[in-house]
């Protein structure tokens, strides 16, 4: 049983096989997410990303609300996206199952331990975030636009065109002041931060924040299929 592991991200689309427990059995590819990204075009990088692979279910990290394997919100992405049936289009051009949820929510299934209280923060182009209880998923958490500081949303003082804007050194004081807010809030046993930009960190973590590659929001796929 071999999962087809697939990360859209506003920058870069991520593709990967996974063999039944999570393990790699491709390197993983990426391709640049095109511009506009309007579902078609979308679709059509994932389906040069899959092609030439062998494997028998799909798994999907999309950015943004996904309920039922139909979109909801399109932050980073085309607004086409917006009602747009992944989960379906997916199925029946693949002719395999699928699943697809939001990316951080996937990315956290590949990093979390299932025990206590778990957050999960996604740096990338966009903030995602992902909550979980003894590993039960607290589905499609948006932190990233909700009020951070000085009138602006996490994702717009964290985000990419954040980073790129005010630098390295801003950006992870912010990210200090990020923690310990979502640390007064949440008050998780682990907060793992991911995510493209997760490689940016330079601050002395507390005890209970990791880091983890990015390589985690393709490992996550295999979770979406455990009964
Ligand atoms: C979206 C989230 C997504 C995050 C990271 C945000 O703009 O609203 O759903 O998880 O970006 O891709």
């Amino acid at each position: 049983m071999k999962t087809l592991a697939v990360d859209i991200g506003g920058t870069g689309t991520k593709v990967m096989v996974l063999d039944v427990e999570g393990n790699p059995l491709t390197p993983r590819d990426r391709l640049e997410t095109p511009t506009p990204a309007t579902p078609a075009a979308v679709l059509e990088t994932l389906f040069q990303l899959a092609a030439g692979k062998e494997f028998d279910r799909v798994s999907v990290g999309y950015p943004g609300v996904v309920r039922s394997g139909v979109i909801q919100t399109a932050a980073n992405l085309d607004p086409g996206w917006i009602g747009f049936e992944l989960e379906s289009v997916l199925t029946e051009k693949f002719m395999k199952p699928v699943r697809v949820i939001n990316d951080a929510d996937m990315q956290g299934l590949g990093a979390i331990s299932g025990a206590g209280v778990e957050l999960m923060i996604t740096l990338g182009t966009g903030v995602g975030s992902a909550l979980f209880v003894d590993g039960r998923l607290v589905p499609n958490l948006e932190l990233g636009h909700h009020p951070f500081r000085k009138g602006e949303t996490y994702e717009q003082q964290l985000g990419r065109d954040a980073y790129d804007k005010v630098g390295k050194k801003r950006w992870n004081e912010r990210l200090e002041r990020a923690i310990a807010t979502l640390s007064a809030i949440f008050n998780f046993d682990t907060l793992y931060l991911g995510g493209g930009n997760a490689k940016k960190v330079e601050l002395a973590l507390p005890q209970q924040v990791k880091t983890v590659p990015n390589v985690a929001g393709l490992l996550g796929g295999i979770a979406l299929w455990r009964e």
